[in-house]
């Protein structure tokens, strides 16, 4: 298994002791921006929750880009908009300059908007000395980016039936959800693993057998997509609660 595990009783703890742990980060880096990119999902929103009720007029957020991980291909006030609920529970929230929060526009047609989202990161997030100093990457690098995983292991929105996007070289793709084939933009898994530090967050008992599985690093988590994310110079936290981890 790679990465550290840190296990906390429930969501609610992770959440607090993430939000302290995500503070102290930004805080460290001391750089002039820190490029943050977050995911979807219900675990996120006890994160937007609990940052937004400790931290609203932190100083931080002057410095703090958020990019997102995935979006779903909907306008941002449509329930399902990942942005949507981002600024619902946080954006609205927080003293934060508007030129700081980064949308993938869902309202956009998907292969249009996965360019231009392309473009807009490679324009803002630095690139810096390629992090395994391999000739040729140069791929810009986020400060941090935070991860869920599906039932079905996928994460971002990489699904097992779209494995090809783990490798692709372009820093963001269109991706299909295999049931409601809803249309998605995200982020790859190369991109997700440029990172200086990617974070699991994963609660819930629903994800205990996935997460067995990709710590066993054995032949089922060959099909997950969450399995290959493992940053190339970076740091790997996966940040649990015990019921995630009760089958390990
Ligand atoms: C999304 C997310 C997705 C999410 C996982 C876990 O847009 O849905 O990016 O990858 O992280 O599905 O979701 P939960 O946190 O709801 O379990």
């Amino acid at each position: 298994m790679k990465g550290k595990v840190v296990v906390y009783k429930d969501q609610e703890e992770l959440a607090e002791r993430f939000c302290e742990a995500l503070m102290e980060r930004i805080t460290a880096s001391r750089a002039a921006r820190f490029d943050l990119a977050i995911s979807g999902g219900s675990t996120p929103q006890v994160l937007f929750s609990a940052l937004a009720s400790k931290y609203p007029d932190s100083p931080l957020w002057q410095r703090v880009h958020f990019w997102w991980v995935d979006e779903r291909m909907v306008p941002p006030d449509h329930p399902e908009s990942n942005f949507g609920v981002a600024n619902r529970l946080l954006f609205s929230k927080i003293n934060i300059p508007g030129g700081n929060i980064h949308r993938i526009k869902g309202e956009n047609d998907a292969y249009q908007e996965a360019k231009s989202y392309a473009l807009q990161i490679k324009a803002a997030v630095p690139v810096y000395e390629n992090p395994d100093r391999s000739p040729g990457i140069g791929r810009p690098i986020f400060d941090l980016v935070i991860l869920g995983i599906g039932d079905d292991g996928h994460t971002a929105s990489i699904f097992p039936n779209q494995m090809e996007l783990i490798d692709s070289e372009d820093i963001c793709s269109v991706a299909f959800h295999p049931v409601s084939r809803q249309a998605r933009v995200t982020l790859t898994g190369k991109q997700i693993n440029q990172a200086t530090t990617v974070c699991f967050l994963v609660t819930g008992a629903n994800k205990a057998d996935r997460l067995a599985e990709i710590f066993a690093d054995g032949e089922e988590s060959r099909r997950l997509p969450a399995s290959y994310i493992c940053p190339v110079s970076g740091e790997l936290i996966w940040y649990c609660d015990a019921s995630a981890v009760k089958t390990l």
